[in-house]
This record gives structure tokens, C-alpha cells and sequence, in this order.
């Protein structure tokens, strides 16, 4: 089973959009697994988004983050990763789909509401750099059989 980390980034926090972003993930049938508001130190900003120094966004990107608490949570399923990417829409909110989350909800990219893991890999790295092993919660739901088909 897939794992990914998504952020309500602090705009979405702001606008009171925890609800709605936890809603269509658990609308899509996928398992929450660890979840809590924190705020984000300067430090794990830097290490969160260490591919992006240098980029001209980088220094916005950073402050933008730390600029207010995050919901940080991890959702599982079966491909997880990809199933939470479409449900966020593209990272530019004028190019993500209709029905989409920052379609729906955004309109600039420093203002794109969420975070998800771009591969399987970088899933598991960035749940590992969020949470301590304590804080992931293995669970079965009664509707799992509904929902997966293994
Ligand atoms: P995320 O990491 O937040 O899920 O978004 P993503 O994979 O779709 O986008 P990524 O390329 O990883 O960029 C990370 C975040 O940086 C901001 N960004 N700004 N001004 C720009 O051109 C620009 N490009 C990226 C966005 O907040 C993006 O989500
Ligand atoms: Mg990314």
C-alpha cells in the first residue's frame, strides 16, 4: 500500500480549507494514517524543499511555508501517490482540471493551497522527515474491502 504526505499549506489553513481537503481525500476512499497542526520550523522548510534552493521561487516558497501552521497528514491507498496528485490538480492553479482542489480553491501557484509526494520514493522520504514511526497509525477500516479490491 502506497503512502504520501500531504499539507494543507498555511493559505489553505487560513482559509479554513482542512475540512475540504480532508473530506475529498476521504471521499476518494483513501486511509488516513497520521495527521497534526503544527507550524513549520525553518529548518524543515529548508529540508522539505531542499530540491528547490536555488530556484528563483525558493526564498518566497520558503517564507510562504513557515508563514503560518500546516495541517500535515499521511493518506494511504493503492497508488496513493498518484490518486492524491490528480485530486490536488496541477502545481499552477489556472492549469489544474475542474473539480479539482486547487482549481476549485486557488489561483496562483505561491498560493496553491496543498502539498503531495511526487513518487512513491520522495512519499516515503517525506513521511519519515514529518512524522515519527510512533505517530503512524496502522489501521483496517470496515469498508476497506469495499474500497480495495486486495
Ligand atoms: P507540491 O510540492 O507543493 O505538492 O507541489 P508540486 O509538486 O506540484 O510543485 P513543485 O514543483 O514541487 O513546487 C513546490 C511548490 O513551490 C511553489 N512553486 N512556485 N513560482 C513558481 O514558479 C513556483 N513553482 C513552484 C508552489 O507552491 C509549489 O507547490
Ligand atoms: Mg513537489
Amino acid at each position: 500500500m502506497e503512502r504520501t504526505l500531504v499539507l494543507v499549506k498555511p493559505d489553505g489553513v487560513q482559509r479554513g480549507l482542512i475540512g475540504e481537503v480532508i473530506s475529498r481525500l476521504e471521499r476518494r476512499g483513501l486511509r488516513m494514517v497520521a495527521a497534526k497542526f503544527m507550524a513549520v520550523s525553518q529548518e524543515l522548510a529548508e529540508t522539505h524543499y531542499a530540491i528547490h534552493k536555488g530556484k528563483p521561487f525558493y526564498d518566497g516558497l520558503i517564507s510562504y511555508i513557515t508563514s503560518a501552521p500546516v495541517m500535515a497528514m499521511v493518506w494511504e491507498g493503492p497508488q496513493a501517490v498518484a490518486a492524491v496528485r490528480q485530486t490536488m490538480g496541477a502545481t499552477k492553479p489556472v492549469e489544474a482540471a475542474p473539480g479539482t482542489l486547487r482549481h476549485d480553491f486557488a489561483l496562483e501557484v505561491g498560493r496553491n493551497l496543498t502539498h503531495a509526494s511526487d513518487s512513491v520514493e520522495n512519499g516515503a522520504k517525506e513521511v519519515e522527515l514529518w512524522f515519527k514511526k510512533s505517530e503512524l497509525v496502522e489501521w483496517k477500516r470496515e469498508v476497506d474491502r469495499w474500497v480495495f479490491e486486495k
